[in-house]
């Protein structure tokens, strides 16, 4: 294995700034597909092309044919989230640097360095024993809108007798996962405007209304100090976990104190008392607020009453409950919870469906050997918190979707000095080669 040239190789693919939600980044995304693109074709995949956009195409490939063997459909993405803030970086977050056995740069674990991992796993199978598939996308970062319409056009692309996703972390170093649930996502806009202009604060303040006052309000009565989301409908679809499941949490390694002051780095932990924490990521709704702007925030002072406010804001969806419903129930609350005197608009900018998967096809013992032999223990179930908006598409025709990832739980994931630990990177290359040998060898299903 040529680790130097792999990293030099890594490092050109997380030096394009491919930021899928700025329009200014457009140009790099296409130069990110075209990377991949790029690297598909020298490992010898045929009918590589750019699908559903000019600027942010899903980019596939087929590998070379083996007949009778299975199909194994690699999904992944290589867009990134923006970097701010850019001076909480070490380094700058695209010019990866390599530091205590680690490489960071904004996309080093999500989700470019997996899908370089993947990559070089069909590099390192020489002729591989599965037919591979390739789905990398370049909007999973804003809601995956080009590659959902690419499905709900063209379905035929997700049939393979086994879907590996590659884009979460071990749930602990040294404990690879799979992972049985995603959440979902409804991302919003909320503006509040209570005037027709901004007006001065000493001939208006007293007896005109504030819009960032009431944007305020709104959002903390949405939300209350218990942790408790205020949105009518909302908690009726979520399910408690088994006690069969919150025992299995019980055996994963965590502790609490340690995720507090390691990885939050916080000073107390926060929501929903008497869930657990793990319920508390995993199993319940979230509704935060990401960033408010408006009124006067330069340097210096202004003594203004801003007339309009927004918010974005998103809310983390559990299984069974529907973005659609979501959607509609976060509407008619925001409405019925701000005074008449307050104009307000709610704008839905992407969102997901949570996904729930059975981990009971034979592929995931074949993934548990491979992790077992490589890195000398087996994949835990666990749950995930995040999303990725096409989980429940890449299933529909039939295929088991296997989500695991080779990052660690300390990765800083859409965070400042994004890493992603190079032993990782170099274990998860040959994971992924003996995967593909053990799917092979067992022919096709
Ligand atoms: N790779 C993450 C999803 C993830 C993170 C799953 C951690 C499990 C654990 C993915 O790239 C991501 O960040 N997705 C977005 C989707 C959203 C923009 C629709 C997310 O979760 O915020
Ligand atoms: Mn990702
Ligand atoms: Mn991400």
């Amino acid at each position: 294995m040529d680790h130097d040239r792999w990293l030099a190789e890594l490092t050109e693919f997380l030096r394009i700034p491919s930021i899928s939600t700025l329009p200014e980044h457009d140009a790099d995304c296409r130069r990110a597909a075209e990377w991949v693109a790029r690297d598909l074709r020298r490992l010898g995949c045929r009918d590589v092309a750019f699908l559903g956009s000019e600027t942010h195409p899903v980019v596939w490939g087929v590998g070379p044919e083996v007949p009778g063997a299975p199909t194994l459909l690699i999904y992944g993405h290589y867009d990134v989230q923006p970097p701010d803030p850019l001076n909480e970086w070490t380094a700058p977050p695209f010019e990866p640097s390599v530091r205590d056995g680690r490489i960071y740069a904004r996309g080093a674990a999500d989700d470019k360095g997996q899908v370089f991992c993947l990559l070089r796993a069909m590099e390192v199978s020489g002729t591989p024993s599965v037919n591979l598939r390739f789905l990398i996308e370049g909007e999973e970062e804003y809601g995956s809108k080009v590659l959902f319409d690419l499905l709900r056009r063209e379905p035929e692309r997700t049939r393979a007798d086994v879907a590996l996703v590659a884009d979460m972390s071990y749930v602990a170093p040294g404990w690879p996962a799979v992972y049985t649930t995603l959440r979902g996502m409804c991302y919003a806009e909320i503006t509040v405007r209570t005037a027709k202009h901004d007006l001065h604060s000493g001939e208006y303040g007293g007896a005109a209304p504030n819009a960032h006052e009431e944007l305020c309000r709104l959002l903390t009565r949405l939300k209350g100090t218990d942790g408790k989301i205020n949105i009518p409908g909302l908690y009726a679809a979520v399910k408690a976990p088994s006690a069969r499941e919150r025992a299995l949490w019980k055996r994963l390694p965590f502790r609490e104190k340690e995720f507090l002051h390691r990885r939050v780095q916080a000073k107390a932990l926060t929501g929903l008392k008497g869930r657990s924490v793990f319920e508390r990521l995993w199993a319940l709704p979230t509704f935060e607020i990401h960033g408010i702007t408006g009124g006067f925030t330069g340097v210096g002072a202004k003594t203004v009453i801003p007339a309009e406010a927004t918010a974005k804001v998103s809310l983390r969806l559990v299984p069974n409950q529907k973005m659609k419903t979501v959607e509609r129930q976060v509407a008619a609350a925001v409405k019925r919870l701000v005074p008449k005197y307050v104009t307000v608009t709610v704008r839905f900018l992407h969102g997901a469906d949570p996904a729930q998967v059975r981990i009971d096809h034979p592929a995931f013992q074949l993934l548990d050997r491979a992790f077992h032999e490589v890195v000398g223990r087996g994949i835990v179930a666990a749950r995930a918190g995040g999303s990725i908006p096409v989980v429940p598409a890449l299933g529909r025709q039939g295929a088991p979707v296997l989500l695991t990832g080779i990052g660690l739980p300390d990765d800083r994931l859409h965070a400042p000095d994004e890493k992603l630990d190079l032993q990782q990177l170099w274990d998860g290359v040959r994971v992924f080669q003996r995967f593909f040998e053990l799917l092979g060898q067992g022919g096709k299903p």
